[in-house]
């Protein structure tokens, strides 16, 4: 995107309009891709189509499509710099899925954990999407010869599922799709639920998540709950495995503040968890009120949010389509004419 001689390795992900985001998505993931444009040509998506292969209430996906991509602005991915767009602006994604559910087997597809989950979850819509979700998938991958794919560790296996396709259609017709890798983070911080502190955090359980949209009371209120440990020294020390309660907390104070976890041992030494927890809440709402103020303002804009996600979409598709008409080509579809 930016204006250079070498080609910029590409980076792409995609994220469903399921909900809102919340701190573990922010800290553990967002916050970091602020900063790849400098070396990554990026693309981001809504992954709208994907949220379908789920019963969805055509409102709430209408409204929840814009309001993510407006919290994913204000936590930094500057759309100037990285390409935001909505997956369902950019046909060439559901026209290369088709494709590759066709190099895509039946087997491979039974495999994957994520059907196996979401099969269980929503026994009562086991719908076709549902199943070849991964290859759809891998049509988002592919079309912009992306290079790296930023994931958590839940997408490994669908990640490894567009290797597998896209080396398979290399074979038979020659070099064709860029064979993509995982993005594991350097940096990255993994954050778990207030009131669960063995879990990720996680917006099915709310009580334990921190949304970025909260209101500082709520947020105050979280923390104030959040467990901590039945440990009998009742101090703040970094102990993951012992105190994992506290040293959730503290991860979570260190990637708001920058301390490092010897100061926070420092400036709460003596003191019990009822001052620290507060403590804690404080630094989170300031950390995210400017967030959730931008956020808002933005999605009370809806003409701004609107330019965003045309321009996105016109820049997108200008990529996907040449990977799209190279791949009707070598599989012997006639040229579109007009
Ligand atoms: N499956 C991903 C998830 O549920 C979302 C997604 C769709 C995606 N297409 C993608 C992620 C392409 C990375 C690349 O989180």
């Amino acid at each position: 995107m930016d204006n250079e001689n070498v080609r910029k390795k590409v980076m792409l992900s995609g994220i469903q309009p399921s909900g809102d985001l919340h701190l573990g998505n922010y800290l553990g993931a967002v916050k970091n891709w602020a900063a790849l444009p400098d070396e990554f040509d990026c693309y981001y998506f809504m992954a709208d189509l994907h949220t379908l292969t789920v019963r969805q209430d055509p409102k709430e996906l209408r409204r929840r499509s814009t309001a993510q991509l407006a919290q994913y602005i204000a936590c930094g991915l500057d759309p100037t710099r990285n390409t935001l767009f909505l997956q369902s602006h950019v046909h060439e994604h559901a026209e290369l899925g088709w494709i590759l559910n066709c190099y895509t087997m039946f087997g491979e597809l039974s495999r994957m954990t994520q059907f196996k989950d979401k099969s269980a979850k929503n026994a009562d819509n086991i719908n076709g999407g549902l199943f070849t979700y991964p290859a759809l998938m891998a049509a988002d991958i592919l079309l912009y010869q992306a290079d790296f794919v930023p994931v958590g560790e839940d997408q490994k296996q669908h990640c490894e599922l567009t290797r597998d396709i896209a080396v398979r259609f290399n074979n038979l017709y020659g070099e064709t799709f860029k064979v993509p890798e995982p993005y594991i983070p350097k940096v990255g911080a993994r954050i778990m639920s207030l009131s669960n502190p063995g879990s990720k955090m996680s917006k099915s359980d709310p009580q334990g998540c921190v949304f970025l949209m909260d209101k500082p009371e709520d947020l105050a209120r979280k923390f104030k709950r959040a467990v901590t440990d039945s440990d009998t020294e009742r101090c703040v020390r970094f102990d993951p495995e012992n105190k994992p309660g506290v040293s959730n907390l503290m991860n979570i104070y260190s990637s708001v503040t920058g301390k490092d976890f010897a100061e926070i041992e420092k400036e709460f030494e003596g003191q019990g968890y009822g001052v620290f927890k507060p403590a804690v809440g404080e630094a989170v709402i300031e950390k995210l009120r400017p967030i959730r103020e931008e956020a808002e303002r933005m999605i009370a804009d809806k003409a701004y949010l609107q330019g965003v996600y045309t321009d996105g979409a016109q820049r997108a598709s200008a990529v996907a389509r040449r990977t799209l008409r190279k791949v009707y080509k070598k599989i012997g579809l006639v040229e579109k004419p007009f």
